[in-house]
């Protein structure tokens, strides 16, 4: 009866740590639950609070040790995990855990995307003990998750997202390190207000800008025209350049979105035939993206086609490169139709999300059309 009063008490006056004793070393972090429901490794009060979401696997896979598993739950099982596999993170900050979702990389969705983005600003903007959030993702579509993070977490924090090319079990893994260092720039001041970056392989860049440029090295994540924000020398992160926004970023709020539309790519190439427009249009795309040849182009039967889909459907179709870099300047995309879009220096897998964001946001064709010529003011 005093017993529960107490629990009671305790439950009702503050967000009351639940607490996983976990050894009998005075030296092991304090673990509890924070009052969003994060599972939380405090060593040291006076660091830097940062959140690890992890999309798939456990959070950290790569741990050889079976010793911090023994009688704990299993939410708060991946963050002690994690903390084995790279315990230097503890040096650096304190840190909560989310396991967001069990999927591997190529099967991150844009449900997916929407609950990431969400419990970011929920757990990390709206908690003013958190310093920024680290997503840990597989490299292949990682760019596209930077991306819409970028666009859709604007509250001034660091967002980093992170991977690794070699696996665990590779000598000189990349992993560890990786974390260690997204771990240290989320949680370092220097980081703030530069939107959601990619840190891997030593480089700080520009979500925004960054793409995968090689499918095995891993020098891979590059922003190859604008160069990296910073890099990091013995984890220690070193920026370039003061904060600032990409040319043409915008921000979006995607609070009240349940579903982003289907946008499709299609690719260009020589003999391109008019039937994938039309397969895609059929199949239900609400948005189509051009990977055009060059500054986005396509012949000239395939551009009457899209006209013909932009006229009958009033589809917006944005033209961007199959080229790694580069631009598609306004200029080269000949239309009198505001449904008919240049991309600008976004790549197709960006142009997707970006057009994904916008149609979900019910903005219109002006809008849309604003949004990637970098002249919308929302
Ligand atoms: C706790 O400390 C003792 C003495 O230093 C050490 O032998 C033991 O391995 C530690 N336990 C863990 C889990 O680190
Ligand atoms: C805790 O971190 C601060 C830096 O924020 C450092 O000065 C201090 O030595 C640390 N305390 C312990 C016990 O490691
Ligand atoms: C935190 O740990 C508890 C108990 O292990 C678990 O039920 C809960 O799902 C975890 N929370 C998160 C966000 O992982
Ligand atoms: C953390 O920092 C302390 C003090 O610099 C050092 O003795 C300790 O080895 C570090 N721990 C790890 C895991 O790097
Ligand atoms: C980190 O979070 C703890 C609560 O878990 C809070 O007491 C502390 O002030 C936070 N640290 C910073 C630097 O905000
Ligand atoms: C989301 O919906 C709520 C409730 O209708 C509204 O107050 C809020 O302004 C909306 N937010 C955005 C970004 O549209
Ligand atoms: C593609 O569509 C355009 C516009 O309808 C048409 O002029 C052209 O002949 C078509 N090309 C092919 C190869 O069917
Ligand atoms: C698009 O929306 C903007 C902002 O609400 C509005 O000013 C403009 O008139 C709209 N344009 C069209 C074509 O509906």
């Amino acid at each position: 009866m005093f017993a529960s009063l107490l629990l009671l008490l305790a439950a009702s006056a503050y967000a009351s740590p639940i607490v996983y004793p976990r050894d009998v070393n005075d030296t092991d972090p304090f673990v509890f639950t924070n009052y969003n429901g994060l599972n939380f490794t405090q060593m040291n009060i006076t660091l830097p609070n940062v959140t690890i979401f992890a999309t798939g696997g456990t959070i950290a896979g790569t741990s050889g040790s079976s010793t911090a598993t023994t009688g704990y739950t299993a939410g708060a099982v991946g963050i002690l995990t994690l903390l084995d596999a790279v315990p230097q993170i503890l040096n650096i900050s304190n840190v909560a855990g989310v396991q967001i979702s069990n999927v591997g990389s190529e099967d991150v969705t844009s449900t997916l995307l929407l609950k990431m983005a969400k419990e970011i600003n929920e757990f990390v903007c709206e908690d003013p003990a958190m310093a920024g959030a680290v997503v840990t993702h597989g490299t292949d579509v990682l760019e596209e998750t930077a991306f819409f993070l970028d666009a859709t977490v604007n509250c001034g924090k660091p967002v980093i997202i992170v991977g690794a090319m070699r696996p665990s079990t590779a000598i000189s893994a990349d992993g560890p390190f990786n974390l260690l260092e997204a771990v240290t720039v989320a949680s370092s001041p220097l980081a703030k207000d530069r939107g959601a970056m990619v840190v891997m392989n030593d480089r700080i860049v520009s979500a925004y800008y960054v793409t995968k440029t090689n499918a095995n090295t891993m020098d891979t994540f590059k922003a190859v025209e604008m160069g990296n924000l910073g890099e990091l020398i013995s984890d220690t992160p070193y920026f370039f350049y003061p904060p600032v926004k990409p040319t043409g970023k915008k921000a979006y709020s995607v609070a009240n979105v349940t579903s982003i539309p289907r946008v499709d790519i299609l690719f260009a190439y020589e003999d391109m035939h008019n039937d994938t427009l039309y397969n895609a249009v059929a199949s239900g795309a609400k948005g189509i993206v051009i990977a055009g040849a060059g500054a986005g182009g396509v012949s000239s039967s395939f551009n009457s086609a899209m006209e013909d889909v932009i006229n009958d459907y009033g589809i917006p179709i944005v033209q961007s490169t199959r080229a790694m870099s580069g631009e598609v300047p306004v200029s080269d995309v000949s239309s009198d139709s505001a449904l008919h879009i240049a991309s600008g220096y976004l790549n197709p897998m960006k142009s997707r999300i970006l057009l994904g964001i916008l149609l979900a946001n019910g903005k219109n064709m002006t809008q849309i059309s604003e949004a990637f010529a970098g002249s919308a003011d929302d």
